[in-house]
């Protein structure tokens, strides 16, 4: 537990990505802006069909924005110039999509932690060409949750999410409604999508990964919050939830507040936590997502209160500043409620499992290549057939820590799984956090952990991925294909 909230975090990587980051000619983070509000992605509105299918639009397209005062840079974004709007369905909905690509590539629409058929899961066997129309239509059947969805073709993944490409999908429920929490988007109850980028000093954004970039993973010295940088948000109410995404591609985070604001995690990948968590600060690595309640009780009016993300290199980037609109008085207990429960998770018995499979994912595979069981994606590939309505433990080793912890391929990698949410059972045979307790999708490993999944496979034949969402890792081929079928 130590591990995975210090000790490592500031080792890896140094050295190499100093030697890389080639300051000049780029843009850097400002010290101190905060002179713009908080960017809010709309909620897509739907239009409902007859039979009561709620039908959503979204093109995917080029765009330019200005990131940076004066200097424009080139983007792509849905319905819009960068990122694209917040899909908010509800559990028991019918949804259809039409999403057309008037990008210059072809693309995919996958969303993320969605346990939803195969043909509809938007991986690589569901690409859109250019000009094109793709329209899923799946029902929303999983709990309150905070997904999200992105391009994940192969291999300009990577290139197309850094361009803007991104966007969340949120899920509520009966149960959500009846929680105490709060629940006003973009009031009391606010998206933060979180990415690294680098900008050259046109304001270009400067994307091209070489080689120990790819290894490494491709990391930013700007870190913007809803695609902007240092931006505000004025505090109405003293008590906040955030909706947090860690959108980047290579870079993982950990998130705290200055001056040791208290927060709770209440929500990890694909739902709310058995019980709200104390936390000082939360780590998550591209693709995970948590929700947190930030108690702002005791601060004066025009206080304030800033974000900080640290890096594995150990930089640290104030990234969005909360001011308080008003004085909010000290609520004794605290505005957060650790006793009541917030949803109750039934763990799934590891005796249940009626098979274990092992996932070796490696730095150093043949010809230097990142590979999971020594293998690259291959479409053509099936490495993993599952069946259908079975329980299975997955093993999932990150073998890239040889070399010492200082090693050059020393790299954190992460596994994540499509066809919805899986529980860790243990991480280098303890516990998971609590934080990590409820349901998952993406899991990180640094270098030599050992990490055990159980997940159910229901309801769905077809196939599916599991990859490392180190986009630039994705991209090089460390992804798999299981397939589920009919027993
Ligand atoms: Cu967020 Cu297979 O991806
Ligand atoms: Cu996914
Ligand atoms: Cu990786």
């Amino acid at each position: 537990m130590i591990k995975r909230t210090s000790v490592l975090f500031l080792i890896p990587l140094l050295l190499l990505s100093a030697a890389l980051s080639g300051a000049a000619g780029r843009r850097e983070q400002p010290s101190e802006a905060f002179s713009a509000a908080l960017p809010v992605p709309p909620v897509l509105e739907a239009e409902t069909a007859a039979d009561g299918t709620k039908v959503y639009s979204m093109t995917a397209r080029e765009g330019v924005r200005e990131f940076f005062p004066g200097a424009s840079t080139e983007t792509a974004g849905y319905n819009g110039s960068y990122l694209g709007p917040t899909i908010l369905v509800r559990r028991g909905d019918r949804v259809r999509f039409r999403i057309k690509n008037e990008l210059e590539d072809a693309t995919s629409v996958h969303w993320h932690g969605a346990h939803v058929p195969a043909e509809m899961d938007g991986g690589p066997h569901q690409g859109i060409e250019t000009g094109a129309v793709w329209s899923p239509e799946f029902l929303i059947d999983q709990e309150a949750a905070t997904l999200w969805y992105h391009p994940h073709l192969i291999p300009t993944t990577a290139e197309q999410v850094y361009r803007g490409l991104a966007g969340l999908f949120i899920i509520e429920d009966e149960h959500s409604d009846s929680l105490d929490i709060p629940s006003e988007y973009g009031t009391d109850d606010i998206p933060l999508i979180v990415q690294d980028r680098k900008f050259d000093r046109d304001g270009t954004f400067a994307y091209g990964p070489g080689m120990p970039e790819i290894m490494h993973g491709y990391q930013g010295n700007v870190v913007m919050v809803n695609g902007a940088i240092q931006p505000y948000l004025d505090a109405d109410k003293p008590l906040i939830r955030l909706r947090l995404l860690n959108g980047s591609n290579s870079s993982i985070f950990r998130f705290r507040f200055e001056d040791g604001v208290s927060f709770a995690q209440i929500a990890s990948d694909g739902g709310f936590l058995g019980k709200a968590v104390a936390m000082e600060n939360i780590i998550l690595s591209p693709g995970e997502r948590a929700e947190l309640l930030i108690d702002f009780g005791g601060r004066k009016r025009n206080d304030t209160v800033d974000l900080l993300a640290e890096t594995s290199s150990g930089e640290e980037y104030r990234i969005l500043r909360f001011r308080m609109k008003k004085s909010f008085t000290a609520d004794a207990s605290g505005a957060i409620d650790y006793g009541s429960p917030l949803n109750s998770i039934e763990k799934i018995p590891p005796g249940e499992a009626s098979r274990e499979r092992r996932f070796v994912m490696s730095s150093m595979g043949p010809g230097g290549r990142l590979t999971i069981n020594g293998k690259r994606m291959d479409m053509g590939r099936i490495d993993e057939r599952v069946s259908l309505g079975s329980t299975e433990i997955w093993t999932i080793e990150n073998g890239s820590g040889m070399g010492g912890r200082m090693g050059m391929m020393n790299t954190p990698h992460s596994f994540h799984v499509h066809d919805g949410q899986f529980q860790i059972l243990d991480i280098n045979g303890a516990a998971p956090p609590p934080g990590e307790a409820g349901w998952k999708d993406t899991v990180l490993l640094w270098p030599g952990d050992r990490i055990r999944i159980i997940k159910r496979f229901e309801d769905f034949t077809g196939i599916y991925m599991y990859h490392c969402h180190l986009l630039e890792h994705e991209d090089a081929g460390m992804m798999g294909q299981f397939e589920v079928l009919s027993p």
